[in-house]
């Protein structure tokens, strides 16, 4: 029934109606906490592009940790930067290294309160900053790039993490990692495919934070296609075929149709990771006093859940918990 019988704006009068009537929610328990472990600091040191995020030595990560499962956020993932980087980024498997130490910690500190992620990918371990071996022509080595990421997660895993999430966009790593955690024992451990992630402009402050920042070159010739749609369902679906419990899409704002996509054709679990660049773009528009910075990044962060997203990593997720 047209106007005046229906009025849309009835539903829309008081903030009670409009809480009431909200079609999406960000539930603090579907939110990520990236966490930057780096070995060799002491406490927390700020990055620079990225104000409220910082890197921590161990014990710091573990109180920062604390603080998300205070205010009731799902889980953190962890980057590690390592004291020493090499050609093949050996320090990516030692189970001294910073990534496995947190998770220790923090499962020493919280127990199961939080679920624990470890980032999957050698570009913060190689010297070089690509995200595995290089061939003469400087590409990334596919299949040996993808043994380097089945050593790093099984590290990960005995190291006690529930997920282990591939991100260097090798083929065929999903496969390999899925088959080598099941093969020592680790088949309760979770893998969350970063299926479809981007070839974007908007990892640049992360690479600051994960000192990852490439020698040179870029990541091109692994990462999708900015352009590219249909080509992330088969990206999808090859990750749902190798064995993958939850699907990625990343980065977030400027992909809700891959999003939507990923949410439409498959049933399994799927997250967004609302990357460094639009939590920087977000932050840098609020200190200049040109947008209200969390009405923006709630409302951003509501836009990828609406799209289809169940999960969000996001560097707002304890401030977008707290508000909750
Ligand atoms: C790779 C990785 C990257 C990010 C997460 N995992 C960087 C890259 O692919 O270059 C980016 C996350 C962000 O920008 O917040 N280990």
């Amino acid at each position: 029934m047209p106007f005046p019988e229906t009025r849309l704006r009835r539903l829309r009068r008081t903030a009670a109606l409009r809480r009431a009537f909200a079609e999406t929610r960000i539930d603090p328990a579907g939110l990520v906490l990236p966490v930057f472990v780096k070995d060799g600091i002491e406490g927390a040191h700020p990055i620079g592009s990225m104000p409220g995020v910082a890197q921590h030595d161990v014990a710091s990560a573990v109180d920062l940790a604390r603080r998300a499962a205070d205010v009731g956020v799902g889980g953190v993932i962890l980057f590690g930067i390592p004291e020493v980087k090499d050609q093949l980024g050996s320090s990516g498997w030692d189970p001294e290294g910073p990534v496995p130490r947190a998770a220790r910690a923090m499962r020493d500190a919280l127990g199961d309160e939080l679920v624990l992620w470890a980032d999957v990918c050698q570009c913060e371990y190689t010297d070089h900053g690509h995200c595995g071996p290089l061939d003469a022509r400087g590409q990334v080595v596919n299949d040996a790039a993808v043994e380097a990421y089945v050593r790093d997660a099984l590290t990960y895993a005995d190291a006690g993490v529930d997920v282990v999430a591939p991100s260097g966009m090798m083929d065929g790593q999903v496969g390999a990692i899925r088959q080598a955690l099941d093969g020592k024992g680790f088949e309760d451990v979770v893998l969350v495919a970063y299926a479809a992630k981007y070839a974007s402009a908007f990892y640049g402050p992360f690479r600051e934070a994960a000192e990852s920042t490439m020698q040179d070159g870029d990541r091109a010739g692994h990462q999708m296609d900015p352009a590219n749609r249909r080509e992330a369902l088969r990206e999808l679906a090859s990750d749902v075929e190798e064995g993958a419990d939850v699907l990625m899409v990343k980065p977030a704002l400027a992909y809700l149709d891959v999003i939507a996509d990923a949410r439409s054709t498959f049933d399994l679990p799927v997250a967004a990771y609302q990357v460094s660049g639009e939590y920087a773009m977000v932050q840098a528009a609020a200190e200049r006093g040109w947008l209200d910075g969390p009405r923006a990044m709630r409302e951003t962060v509501t836009s990828i859940r609406r799209a289809g997203a169940d999960l969000v990593l996001t560097y707002a997720a304890i401030e977008l918990a707290a508000g909750a």
